[in-house]
């Protein structure tokens, strides 16, 4: 399942540094777009996304630390993008590879992505006390009034598969990639349109519970059919900005 070698991470660091520096330079010199006759293909486009997403967006399992976008909901991806463009979501390279991309070639990016088939598999699962697991499963399964945490799943989905548009799949996610975005949420690093839901619940969220939410998500068996479900198929139990205001659609 995991067959990514310890170096695999590093070398992928190793190629998304030499695609910055290549960008840069490129970029300060201008000429060499033209000289090159790079065609303005979408392959060409998302070829900027390969080095750290993998080729068909399926990510770096072991570490979580490249995000998988294969897959996830195309109005979620978008507006990542426009997220990493406005500055509500901060990661250098990001904000860089969108700066100049209009909402027309956003939007297309996340379509490509959205619609690529890649078989998910299961990350490391991180050593965990019984108890740390059952904490997990209340918080995404139940919630917990007396912190007034709502369960994941009432807006994540039954399935925690996600809701279509704009909410994104939990099972499947590297306990990494979890703990640091709502870390992330936290500290500001992360936001989305007001209200932020997921900072409110990432702030009522203690390390340890984020610790928990995150071991006991990875721990899980992904379901037989990933999809998200469809729209306007949750009532969500606070409001987000990006749910517009109905609450369910985008
Ligand atoms: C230098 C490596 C690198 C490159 C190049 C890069 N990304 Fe990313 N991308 C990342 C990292 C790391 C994150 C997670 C950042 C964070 O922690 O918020 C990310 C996050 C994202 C997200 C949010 C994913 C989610 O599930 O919320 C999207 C969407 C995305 N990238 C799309 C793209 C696209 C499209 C391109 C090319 C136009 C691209 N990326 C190029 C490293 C990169
Ligand atoms: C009220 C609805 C709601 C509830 C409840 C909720 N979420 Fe979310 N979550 C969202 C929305 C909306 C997004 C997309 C945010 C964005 O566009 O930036 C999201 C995104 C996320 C992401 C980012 C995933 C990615 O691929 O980058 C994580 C992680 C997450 N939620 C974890 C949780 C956890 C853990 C819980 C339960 C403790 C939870 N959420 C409960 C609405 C909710």
């Amino acid at each position: 399942m995991m067959k990514t070698s310890p170096g695999t991470h590093l070398t992928r660091i190793h190629a998304a540094v030499a695609w910055f520096v290549a960008v840069t330079f490129v970029g300060a010199s201008g000429h060499a777009v033209a000289a090159a006759k790079v065609p303005d293909t979408l392959q060409q486009r998302i070829a900027a996304c390969t080095a750290c997403h993998g080729v068909h967006g399926e990510g770096e399992l072991k570490s979580g630390f490249f995000p998988r976008l294969a897959g996830k909901p195309a109005a979620y991806l978008a507006r990542q993008l426009q997220n990493f463009q406005d500055g509500l979501r901060k990661y250098a390279p990001m904000e860089y590879t969108v700066r100049q991309l209009s909402p027309a070639y956003m939007r297309e990016i996340a379509e490509y992505f959205a619609t690529q088939q890649v078989p998910y598999a299961r990350s490391p699962v991180p050593n965990a006390s019984a108890a740390m697991l059952q904490r997990g499963e209340q918080l995404t399964s139940h919630g917990d009034p007396a912190l007034k945490i709502p369960a994941c799943s009432s807006c994540h989905g039954t399935q925690l598969t996600g809701v279509q548009p704009s909410i994104p799949a939990l099972v499947g996610l590297p306990y990494d990639y979890v703990s640091s975005q709502l870390g992330s949420w936290r500290t500001g690093t992360r936001a989305s349109a007001a209200p932020d839901c997921m900072a409110v619940i990432a702030r009522r969220l203690g390390a340890s519970d984020i610790s928990a939410v995150a071991t006991w998500l990875a721990s899980r068996e992904l379901p037989a059919d990933m999809q998200a479900q469809p729209a306007g198929s949750i009532k969500p139990p606070l409001r987000c900005g990006v749910l517009g205001e109905h609450g369910g659609g985008a």
